[in-house]
């Protein structure tokens, strides 16, 4: 019997992703004889029926380019935006999974996306996830696909920051994505030799950065480079986050006994402007003139590395396999040289942020970074 696939990709893009379509759709079609579907920009696509076959020549001529030829969106199904209002579209999505007769739907994302899909897992769809992001952060993989093409573009960013900032004498400080892991921030900053990275596992003292740029200084380096996360946070903001934290959840209680709970302040609204100000300290401690940059969407932009094409091939056609094994409710993760099927309740809800022992931080205060911290 013919196997009928969905497929979709869901949250921010990330190189490699056509890669992993292809990878999907090749196996699928050529080697297990499988039919193949690609639904739109996310799970709107799927709630709102939006498709386009994938066929050869739909496949063909993919492997290279950035983004997603399917189109995303970080719509999520059981809260999307529909005529002004946030509703639950979970039922529609199942049913048109039903009415598309698929046996399988597979998922491309992130953290999100492995969340939304063991919900849709659990309305009885069978479902297959890969890990896409260029932040490094799924849980039960040792890589997603995009963080090798990310951590090229920010290493090349502060090769090339380095030498405006050795003419001009100052410090730069460069934003790296990444709000709740650092790897990215830690990676190029170790790449790129940064002489702090400062990320979000780390709470940092700018006192601390400050003090290692002024001793680069009297070692006669009259500059120095500041690779900083999106979601690095200082000491003291970190404490003052906790006790916020605190109040939401204690309003939260408060609210089941009738009273109007305090919402959390958005992710961008905590770390808006964060780098900027960091900089501005750093010039009044050091007495430097400092610059910021920020990377941005840059990182996720462009041709995907071939280690990221090669990743995002081996995960897709090891998720075609297991579909044809009828192996379903898994994200299909790198282990080593090999791929392994994770459930996808043991990864939803969980984020893989840098261990304080990781050996890369180890290697980075070996080296001499300052990691915002005192500890080496
Ligand atoms: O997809 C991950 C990521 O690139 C993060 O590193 C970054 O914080 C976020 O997405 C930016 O999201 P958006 O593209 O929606 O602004």
């Amino acid at each position: 019997m013919t196997q009928y696939i969905g497929i979709l990709t869901s949250g921010g893009d990330s190189p490699g992703l056509n890669a992993a379509i292809r990878g999907v759709g090749k196996a699928a079609l050529n080697h297990f004889g499988m039919q193949i579907i690609g639904f739109r920009d996310g799970f709107r696509g799927l709630m709102e029926n939006r498709s386009m076959p994938l066929d050869g020549n739909a496949l063909s001529d993919i492997l290279t380019r950035g983004g997603t030829i399917l189109g995303t969106s970080r719509d999520k199904p059981h809260r999307m935006p529909v005529g002004g209002k946030l509703l639950d579209m979970t039922d529609v999505i199942v049913g048109n999974y039903q009415d598309n007769h698929l046996d399988c739907l597979v998922c491309l994302g992130g953290g999100g996306t492995q969340k939304n899909a063991l919900r849709l897992k659990e309305k009885g769809l069978n479902i297959i996830t890969l890990p896409k992001t260029i932040d490094n952060d799924v849980a039960g993989t040792d890589a997603t696909f995009g963080f090798d093409t990310a951590l090229s573009i920010a290493t090349d960013a502060i090769d090339r920051l380095h030498s405006t900032a050795h003419s001009h004498h100052r410090i730069i400080v460069v934003e790296i994505m990444g709000h709740r892991a650092g790897w990215l921030a830690l990676g190029a900053g170790i790449a790129g030799g940064a002489d702090a990275i400062l990320i979000p596992e780390i709470p940092y003292d700018v006192e601390c950065v400050a003090e290692a740029i002024r001793e680069r200084s009297r070692r006669g380096k009259s500059f120095s480079i500041v690779a900083v996360a999106e979601g690095a946070v200082s000491q003291t903001e970190h404490a003052a986050r906790a006790l916020a934290e605190q109040a939401v959840k204690a309003d939260v209680a408060k609210a089941k006994g009738g009273k109007k709970a305090k919402v959390a302040p958005s992710t961008e609204t905590q770390y808006a402007d964060h780098t900027i100000k960091l900089a501005h300290r750093l010039e009044q401690l050091t007495g430097l003139e400092s610059r910021v940059t920020i990377l941005g969407h840059l990182q996720r932009g462009g041709i995907p590395t071939a280690a990221d094409r090669l990743l995002a091939t081996r995960l897709g056609t090891a998720a075609a396999e297991l579909i044809s094994q009828q192996h379903y409710g898994v994200m299909v993760a790198a282990k080593g040289e090999k791929t392994r099927p994770v459930k996808l309740e043991e990864v939803a809800g969980k984020v893989k942020v840098v261990p304080p022992d990781h050996p890369w931080i180890l290697s980075a205060r070996r080296v001499g970074t300052c990691m915002g911290d005192p500890g080496q």
